[in-house]
Order: C-alpha cells, then structure tokens, then sequence
C-alpha cells in the first residue's frame, strides 16, 4: 500500500504530548494534545456529563481537563470534535468559554445537520451550514498547534463527518477503530456505512507503522482494564475486525450482520441535539427554559 505519511505534511520526528482523561460513564476518552517546543495545546472530544434521567448536566469531567490545562500554564488553540457522537454530549463551548480557541470538525457535518435537524424537526432557525463551528475541515486540510502541523483526515463510514487528525507520530482515530481487542465502531448510523468504514480504515493503516493511534472509545473487551493507544502495527497484525487476511467483503458482511443486532446508544438522542450544535443546547423556549426531544419511534 502507498505510504500515506509520504503525501502529507506530517513529520514523525514531532512527538506530540498526549495526555488522556478517560470518562467511565461513556467510556470516552478525551486528549489534551501539547506541542512539545511551546505551551500550545489542543483538546479532543472532550465530555459533558449529563444524568439523563434527571435532565441534569455538570461538568465534573470538563472541569478536570481545565485544571490540567491551567495548572500545566498551557495555551489552548483548538477543541476539536472527531465527528458527532452519539454517545456522549460535548463540552467544547464550556471548555471555550473558560479557556479560548477555536472549536473545528469536519465539513461533513452538514450532512449530519441535514439528516438530524430532520429527525428533531428543527425550525429554520437550526443552521444547516455548519456556522455553529468556528472551524470546518475538508479532507487533508492542515491547522497548527502551536509549531506543529495538524492534518485533518476525512474517514467516514461511522458516520459521514468522522475525521482523523493526524500530528507528528500521533493520529486521533475518533471511531474509525477501536482498540485491536475492539474491532472497529458500528456503521449503521444515517450516512453510516461499512463499506466506506473498511476504506478510511485502510487510509489510517497506510500511515507510518508507528503511529501513535489514540481510540475515542475503549470498553475492555473480555474483561480487560481500559486502554487507549496503540500503534499502526499492532492493528495491522491484531485488529479482530480489520487485521491481517481480513478482507472488505468479511468486513462489511460481519459489520452489518452485527450492527442489526445492536441497540441504540444510551445518550443518542440528547447528544446529536446537542453535538450537531457544536455542544451548545437548543434555544430556549420564551419562558427561558431549555428542552431536548425525544422523537418518538423515529430512530
Ligand atoms: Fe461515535
């Protein structure tokens, strides 16, 4: 396979920082990504908490990734969201409010926007253009963290926006894989699909052999403790879904077979109202009072 490091302006010499802050109750992890020359910094796929039964939302996780930034005297230039998950609310605007930078994903999420401002039957007033974000990526776009070079991949196939940000020897996979233990993500969702899954997973494999690959998700299959990074290598020769001798037509006939028989994420229908609005609530109502919906039998 051709060498993907070899067509973008990536410099494995460049050893990014990465220091990650695991959220048990949705099993993500965040990353707080340094610039080992300069104080910059940037976030991925940071979490708010919400007690879904209670209506009730706190930042608790948010709060810890604010302390390390600020005890550490650091800069933060970016928050960014891999794609629009379905799992977990975003805290980019609160983390944004406290600390600055700019909050980006992929341009992709217009398609999200389309798709889920239907399903919520958002008024017009629900842009469908992006403009919530400060920053929207188009496959191979590059931004900076402090001195280093930050490539914004498009992966989609978990869903249509996902993008893989790629930094010296370190890419932020979002869903595009999972641990070599955890296969790879569902492809079910709208504008999911396994076919383009197999292909941007192939693209990420095609980067040096070792690549840093840090997961969004980890569940400890079989029991294990949590984990989060792994390399090029180690997925190429152990992913249980994509690794050595699997092909894209065993791919997309277990990914598909197993999709139809998983349900929907807890906290989908609170997080794509509130993710597909860059973490941001829906307006309030005239009395001031904040809602989310739940479609019924939509989903
Ligand atoms: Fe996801």
């Amino acid at each position: 396979m051709e060498d993907l490091a070899m067509q973008l302006p990536v410099d494995p010499s460049i050893k990014p920082e990465v220091e990650a802050f695991f959220d048990p109750a949705t099993n993500t992890i965040s990353y707080v990504v340094k610039d080992p020359d300069s104080n910059a910094c940037a976030v991925i796929d940071s979490v708010m908490d919400i007690d879904y039964a209670a209506g009730r939302i706190t930042y608790e996780h948010a709060d810890k990734i604010i302390k390390h930034i600020e005890d550490n005297g650091l800069k933060l230039e970016w928050l960014i969201e891999t794609h629009v998950h379905a799992d977990h609310l975003s805290a980019a605007p609160y983390i944004q409010q406290k600390l600055g930078g700019k909050i980006g994903i992929g341009e992709k999420i217009t398609v999200v926007q389309d798709t889920f401002g239907k399903v919520f039957n958002e008024g017009t007033e629900f842009q469908r253009d992006g403009s919530q974000f400060d920053r929207l990526f188009k496959d191979g776009d590059t931004y900076r963290i402090g001195g280093m070079d930050v490539v914004a991949l498009h992966t989609p196939g978990h869903t249509p926006a996902c993008m893989t940000h790629v930094v010296g020897d370190a890419a932020f996979v979002g869903d595009t894989l999972f641990m070599p233990d955890g296969g790879s993500a569902r492809a079910d969702f709208p504008g999911g699909d396994a076919g383009t899954l197999y292909d941007s997973i192939q693209r990420v494999l095609s980067l040096p052999e070792d690549t840093r690959l840090f997961m969004c998700h980890d569940y400890g299959p079989n029991g294990r403790d949590i984990q989060w990074e792994t390399t090029v290598r180690e997925e190429k020769e152990h992913n249980i879904h994509v690794g050595r001798g699997k092909t894209k037509e065993d791919f997309v006939k277990f990914r598909t077979e197993r999709d139809a028989t998983l349900a929907m994420p807890r906290l989908i229908i609170p997080s794509l109202q509130v993710n597909m609005r860059a973490g941001e609530m829906p307006p309030a109502d005239k009395d001031g009072k904040t809602f989310l919906k739940v479609p019924v039998n939509t989903l």
